[in-house]
């Protein structure tokens, strides 16, 4: 079934020039951008973001970390989007988690840098899309 997700590439990813890869997987992988933009984030929209996390230990650091620079988020489409782009940028951890071959495995060494974020489910992308993209 078709479904949106939302992906963003993180400060590590944008500072060191992997957007371009990162949107090129996405698009080879045959998943379609409906939504792009280059945003700077502050904390109320990092904290509503992951507000899930914020009972977490490295809650601080990972709001510190999302808003210390720009960030790219795009509105994800195509059938399975949401499992399909997890497939893509590995999991969580880049070493101990995401294949090599995955975003995460072929350019991370560390959980907080991990360079994108792709939702966790339907529901959680069509929370996410109306915080970074009210309009859509
Ligand atoms: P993301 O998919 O954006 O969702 C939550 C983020 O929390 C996750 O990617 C990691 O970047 C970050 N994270 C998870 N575990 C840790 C940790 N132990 N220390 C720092 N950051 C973490």
């Amino acid at each position: 079934m078709s479904e949106r997700t939302l992906v963003l590439v993180k400060p590590d990813g944008v500072e060191r020039g992997l957007v371009g890869e990162v949107l090129s997987r996405i698009e080879r992988k045959g998943l379609k951008l409906a939504a792009l933009e280059l945003k700077n984030v502050d904390d109320e929209l990092a904290g509503q973001h992951y507000a899930e996390h914020a009972d977490k230990p490295f809650f601080g650091s990972l709001v510190e970390f999302i808003t210390s620079g720009s960030v790219v988020a795009a509105i994800v489409e195509g059938e399975n989007a949401v499992a399909a782009f997890r497939q893509i940028a590995g999991g969580t951890h880049p070493v101990e988690k995401a294949a090599p071959g995955s975003i995460r495995g072929d350019y991370g060494l560390e959980v907080q840098y991990n360079l994108v974020h792709g939702s966790d489910s339907a529901e959680s992308a069509e929370r996410e899309i109306k915080l970074w993209f009210p309009d859509r």
